[in-house]
């Protein structure tokens, strides 16, 4: 038998068993690997470029990025000297420093929709912070949101139900993505009490194949927001960057009242954001949001720099190109074993799964192969391409996989 765990993860072993004592259930949150196949270590010790490694020294190329907020790569040498530089100046303060109307700046000429900016550290902060401005401007309660989407672990997001009360979703009404007739039956369904309309660029849901936009779809929400007062919300939090320099429905030609920013925005640092258009700053002004290191230079010299970087090294572009050879990888190494896989996505933030695995064990097997081989990478997760990952790197993931999918074909 292999060895998933034992030896090869034994530093990690020790840190859960002291943690599984101080930490309710050893981790909270997405980053718990029990429910992983086993062989992923819980405990990470440092990344570099495209690779990380855990804290037994096992070596890995990443294609989780930190769920997501790693894009240029880890410790971008660019991101850390501007890190370094504010740091030795100073990081919390009593007031923000300059670097906070710099990034208002940048962000607001670099996404079309946006007029303005605040400023958080998390992905729920500027979603929550997005409804919470959406009510305030229409002085109305409901908020749209797709069934099944993520928009943080807020009580009025969080997929767990513990701990959540009915009256904290009370005024939230579900509609189906990419489905205008059910987004209009929920409208309906708000009346005249209808705040806002809550909406991912793609549908990224756990556990299912990704879904790009209908463009009638994201017009028709626009639409609907224009005809009703309703603020249309983007939650940019997860492909912010990642799919465009600018808000993710640029392409398409949508352009949100609200967007919602977080994870890659800073390259790691942590760092949230929301982005508006003019008509809705006195509903920001009217509001009371604050958090004691929301102001903090430091993630926002390195969102700086990541902005920068982003367009000096292309990083969409090659992300794109690298994903692209990803995909034709995989489907190819699948094909010539016979096995229906599904590659949906965008190739940069791609997701891989087995026809009628509705369980995940075809998914689990080739996740562990690839683990154990070298290659962090997730069976019901999007997984996420970094700007430093290259030609090699590529060649070495599609080595572990073409063994993995080999695996796969062995066990179904
Ligand atoms: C689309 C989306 N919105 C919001 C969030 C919440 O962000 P955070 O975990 O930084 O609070 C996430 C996190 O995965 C996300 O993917």
């Amino acid at each position: 038998m292999e060895d998933v765990g034992g030896d090869r993860l034994a530093v990690d072993a020790g840190l859960r068993a002291r943690a599984a004592r101080v930490i309710p259930g050893g981790l909270y949150g997405h980053q718990n690997v029990a429910s992983l196949p086993r062989g992923y270590p819980q405990f990470m010790s440092h990344g570099l470029g495209s690779r990380v490694w855990d804290v037994d020294g096992n070596e890995y190329i990443d294609l989780m990025c930190s769920y997501g907020p790693v894009l240029l790569g880890h410790r971008h040498p660019r991101v850390d000297e501007a890190v370094a530089r504010q740091a030795a100046l100073a990081d919390c303060q009593n007031g923000p420093s300059p670097r906070m109307v710099e990034l208002a700046e940048a962000m607001t000429d670099s996404v079309d929709h946006a007029d303005w900016a605040i400023f958080s550290k998390n992905g729920t902060d500027a979603t929550t912070q997005c409804v919470t401005i959406a009510r305030a401007a229409t002085a109305k309660r409901k908020i749209l949101v797709a069934t099944g989407a993520y928009h943080g672990a807020a009580p009025w997001c969080t997929p767990g139900p513990s701990g959540v009360l009915p009256e904290d979703r009370a005024h939230l009404i579900q509609y189906r993505y990419n489905d205008l007739a059910s987004v209009e039956a929920a409208a309906s369904a708000a009346g005249d009490d209808l705040a806002g309309i809550v909406v991912s660029p793609i549908r990224h849901d756990i556990g299912v194949d990704l879904e790009l936009p209908d463009p009638v779809f994201a017009t028709g929400l626009r639409a609907l927001c224009d005809r009703t007062g309703a603020v249309l919300i983007l939650d940019d939090v997860r492909c912010g960057l990642r799919l465009h320099h600018g808000s993710s429905w640029e392409p398409i030609g949508v352009a949100p009242d609200l967007s919602a920013w977080s994870k890659a925005i800073a390259n790691g640092y942590a760092l949230g954001a929301v982005l508006g258009r003019a008509s809705l700053a006195d509903a920001v002004r009217s509001i009371y949001t604050t958090g004691s290191f929301w102001f903090a230079a430091v993630s926002m010299a390195a969102s700086l720099a990541t902005l920068q970087v982003l367009d000096e090294e292309d990083t969409v572009g090659r992300t794109v190109k690298i994903g692209t050879m990803l995909r034709e990888g995989l489907a190819e190494q699948a094909s010539a074993r016979g096995l229906e896989v599904s590659l949906s996505g965008p190739v940069q933030m791609p997701f891989l799964s087995f026809a009628g695995d509705d369980t995940f064990a075809l998914a689990n097997v080739f996740a562990q192969r690839s683990i154990l081989g070298g290659v962090y990478l997730h069976p019901r997760h999007n997984w996420f391409v970094s700007g430093a990952m290259d030609e090699d790197d590529l060649a070495r993931v599609l080595d572990v996989t073409e063994s993995a999918f080999d695996e796969v074909a062995a066990s179904s």
